[in-house]
């Protein structure tokens, strides 16, 4: 983020030269923590470093210090958001790692929802972690992944975590930081309805978007008003 800003500095003292800037737009993209791997640079150090780069930056370039805007998204609203599924049927699976030589069960859960809710895993093969959220177990762990309901081989929906070996169909699974980029990517893909958005805080919840029902999916389809008629 700091060369980033650094270089586009070089570029707003073009811009000058042809009048005034209002500002030095820096955009979005600051990570944050999908699973325990992720470990993204809290963002107030990243503010400190670009404060400082863009401030040397400008004394060199002999530039006034810009107004600097910046567009968060995921960072603002990513972990502010899961996704809630329920556990349909689960499947062992062996698997074969290290050319072959060593052999591991990996269990098959799957959900109710899967990539029309959640695109990413799908589309770039974007990583995910899940939790039971509706008991505490102290079972085994068992290595999972939580496939999805679309009849697709790219419908992942976490592609490696490990659950309490106990996990049943019936069980709620939470997915962490589902905030950003999945209700706005939704789909219908294979014309399955959109989930709702309930909005939860201190102990009180609220439907801010309502599922999608069968009615709204047929909403646009011209025969089936005609039938209706
Ligand atoms: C122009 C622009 N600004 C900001 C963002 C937000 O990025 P992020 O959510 O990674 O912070 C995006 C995301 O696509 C974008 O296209």
């Amino acid at each position: 983020f700091a060369e980033s800003a650094a270089r586009l500095l070089a570029v707003h003292r073009e811009l000058l030269a042809g009048g005034d800037v209002p500002e030095l737009n820096l955009g979005g993209g600051f990570g944050i923590a999908y699973t325990a791997a992720d470990d993204p640079a809290p963002i107030g150090e990243l503010a400190q470093r670009i404060a400082e780069t863009v401030a040397a930056g400008c004394e060199e370039l002999g530039i006034p210090l810009p107004v600097v805007a910046f567009e968060p998204g995921r960072s603002i609203i990513g972990t502010a958001g899961l996704t809630l599924y329920t556990v349909g049927t689960t499947k062992d699976v062996l698997v074969s790692y290290q050319d072959d030589a060593e052999t591991a069960v990996r269990r098959y859960v799957s959900v109710d929802g899967g990539m029309s809710d959640n695109a990413r895993p799908a589309l770039y093969e974007a990583q995910y972690s899940a939790r039971i959220a509706n008991r505490v177990s102290d079972a085994e762990p068992a290595l999972v992944r939580v496939a999805g309901k679309h009849c697709e081989s790219g419908d992942i929906v976490v592609d490696a975590d490990y659950l309490p070996g106990d996990v049943a169909p019936g069980d709620l699974l939470a997915v962490a930081a589902t905030g950003a980029y999945c209700w706005s990517l939704a789909s219908n893909y294979n014309y399955i309805g959109r989930p709702a958005v309930v909005a939860v805080r201190d102990g009180s919840a609220r439907v801010i978007v309502r599922g999608e029902t069968e009615e709204d999916l047929l909403a646009r389809d011209a025969a089936y008003e005609g039938v209706k008629g």
